[in-house]
């Protein structure tokens, strides 16, 4: 039996991505008429049902996001659709992005009618120019079908949607840059609270959610709540796009049923990852992005879903699983990883602008036999500590959690070239 399910990418690949009445003829706006008729705090509660975490990294419960908007009652409101997909190994919202471009476009619509919304906002990741323009004309083919625009199924709700390109800042994925650089300032994080939802775009209360997120509310309307969470784990409904990449020998994006499938299914089995490329072994594999955990062969039976994963010390973060085999050195691993993050850091706060120059400057150490003493270990794991807690945002508050769960697993590769003699001088 396939171990697959999809729910969230039903129909990807099947119809021009542009075309309403394709996406009509797969059931699609099914969910929009249906939630048309339904009051927002029913949405809200088949959403609250459903236990969907968001699935751009940080998994907050969506349910509780949207009852806390529901709440406020400032108006405007705006609807934000986090696109900038700049997780190194994630590419998942792409394939939604690029073959489903509707229904994330009626899942942005359900928002706008849920809050009575003035517009929504779409922020699509700079590198995806060409799927941005065909983003925009799935758009214009809505409105002309009247599925968005004025009067939308003659409910008397207005409501457009809007693309804006990124320009290749990591950060911006981040929710608050991603709304400074909406607004047209600089990308950099804004400081919380006041929580986005109170003053979000235009210092107006805002939804921000990621693409997957709101791509599964047509399925969670459609189906309610409580059969879409037991698609998936009990703590956490639904399916998960995954992204196998690295070594692994078929790369590529994979849905599956939450809390039913192991990290070795989607690594090993043929549907899916099918192994390590050239049949090689696994050495590592990496697990939501850069800025998400490190983890061993030995936690393979691990159940994919957000509370086992968490449990291992792992995390299913954007649902990237780059696989490495044994070729592969720890150390110049993470040195790829923290130049990533040196490159990407704002510059806003010290602890991440200066820590992450300081822990790559103690790996290059490590490399070189004899070079690094038990000091510069010993401040390795200050550094670690001290960026995760002092650090202003999520990328320098995370950007050592690699490092620091490779370290549980490689402790001898960081120790190979510690100079010993020079520690006990120390
Ligand atoms: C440095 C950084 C980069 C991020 N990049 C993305 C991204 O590319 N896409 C995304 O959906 N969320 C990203 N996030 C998470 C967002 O801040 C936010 O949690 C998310 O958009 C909320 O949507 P969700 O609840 O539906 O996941 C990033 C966070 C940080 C700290
Ligand atoms: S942690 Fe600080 S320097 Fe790093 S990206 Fe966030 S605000 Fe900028």
């Amino acid at each position: 039996m396939s171990k697959l399910m999809p729910l969230v990418s039903e129909g990807a690949g099947k119809i021009n991505p542009v075309s309403v009445a394709e996406y009509v003829g797969l059931g699609g706006y099914e969910a929009l008429k249906k939630a048309a008729g339904m009051t927002p705090e029913q949405v809200i509660g088949e959403v609250k049902k459903a236990k969907l975490l968001g699935r751009g990294g940080a998994a907050y419960p969506a349910g509780s996001k949207w009852e806390h908007l529901l709440h406020i009652p400032e108006t405007p409101k705006y609807i934000v659709c986090n696109a900038d997909e700049g997780e190194p190994g994630t590419f998942k919202d792409k394939l939604i992005l690029g073959k489903l471009p509707l229904k994330l476009v009626e899942g942005i619509t359900i928002a706008g009618l849920v809050f009575g919304a003035k517009a929504g906002y779409i922020y699509v990741r700079g590198e995806y120019r060409k799927i941005q323009k065909q983003l925009i004309q799935a758009i214009e083919n809505a409105k002309q079908a009247n599925y968005l625009g004025d009067n939308i199924l003659g409910k008397g709700f207005n409501f457009d949607i809007h693309v804006i390109s990124g320009a290749g800042a990591y950060v911006c994925g981040e929710n608050s840059a991603l709304l400074n650089s909406t607004e047209g300032k600089v990308g950099r994080p804004r400081i919380k609270p006041p929580h986005l939802a109170e003053v979000g775009l235009f210092l107006q209360p805002t939804l921000v959610n990621n693409v997957e997120s709101l791509s599964s509310i047509p399925a969670i309307v459609l189906k309610g709540g409580d059969e879409f969470l037991k698609i998936g784990h009990p703590d956490s409904g639904g399916t998960k796009l995954v992204c196998l990449s690295g070594h692994s020998a078929k790369t590529g994006v994979y849905e599956i049923p939450l809390g039913k499938v192991t990290l070795r299914d989607a690594i090993y089995d043929p549907e899916m990852g099918g192994g390590v490329r050239g049949g090689a072994s696994l050495k590592f594999f990496h697990l939501g992005g850069q800025s998400g955990p490190i983890g061993s062969p030995a936690q393979l039976d691990t159940v994919y879903s957000y509370t086992d994963l968490r449990k291992a010390g792992l995390g299913v973060g954007s649902g990237a699983i780059v696989v490495l085999d044994d070729s592969v050195s720890i150390l110049e691993y993470l040195k790829g990883v923290t130049e990533f993050f040196i490159h990407e850091s704002c510059g806003k706060c010290v602890p991440c602008r200066e820590g992450n120059k300081q822990l790559y400057s103690i790996l290059q150490k490590l490399a070189v036999p004899g070079a690094a003493t038990q000091t510069d270990l010993a401040n390795l794991r200050r550094l670690v500590t001290t960026m995760t807690a002092a650090s202003f945002c999520g990328l320098g508050q995370t950007a050592a959690v690699a490092l620091n769960t490779a370290w549980k697993l490689f402790k001898d590769e960081f120790e190979a070239n510690v100079n010993r003699s020079a520690a006990a001088a120390a």
